[in-house]
């Protein structure tokens, strides 16, 4: 299903590391868009940290918190949303980002995420990254399926920001949004 150009939110979607906090911080204020870090409203909504809802409640219970955060969005005004990169592990999370917005998929390598990833060892907020190459490894090659099946749109993200921004606000330009 493809979302009518310009209608609707822009959904970031793509891997730990692939660069969707910054690239849509960045898009959102070319395109005078709210921005929004799904990750941040659900830690606002739950009074935790995404380290502590994971240690104390465990996976189930932040797919849940996260699930909960992406429906309660507030989509009116077409923001640009920045997407943790399990949301779409959830059948019922495409669906609804199917059908309020566009799905645009910020593809990077694996050596450029392990190349982010450890040279942003300590952030908190990924407890899924123990610094473990194999398992990461592992958890893109299952996921990368499901963010092809999620996408729209799929754009290059191992580059500079700006340089994905622009490709991204080209695309949106070649289908009339
Ligand atoms: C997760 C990615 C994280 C965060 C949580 C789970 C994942 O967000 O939602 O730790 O399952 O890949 P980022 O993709 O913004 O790091």
């Amino acid at each position: 299903m493809s979302s009518p150009p310009g209608a609707g939110a822009i959904f970031l979607t793509g891997f730990m590391g692939s660069g969707k906090s910054m690239i849509g911080r960045e898009l959102a204020l070319r395109l005078h868009r709210l921005f929004i870090d799904l990750d941040d409203l659900i830690a606002r909504r739950e009074g935790h940290s995404i380290d502590h809802i994971f240690s104390a409640l465990g996976e189930p219970a932040f797919r849940e918190a996260e699930h909960r955060a992406l429906m309660a969005l507030p989509l009116g005004s077409g923001p640009v949303v920045a997407t943790g990169g399990g949301v779409v592990l959830k059948r019922e999370n495409r669906s609804f980002m199917a059908r309020t917005g566009l799905r645009v998929w910020l593809k990077c390598p694996l050596a450029e995420i392990l190349r982010r990833l450890e040279s942003a060892a300590g952030e908190s907020g990924r407890p899924l990254w123990t610094g473990d190459r194999q398992e990461l490894a592992r958890l893109l090659e299952e996921r990368t399926p499901v963010y092809a099946e999620a996408a729209e749109l799929t754009v290059d993200s191992s580059v500079a920001t700006g340089e994905t921004v622009g490709e991204i606000l080209r695309r949106l330009e070649e289908r009339g949004a």
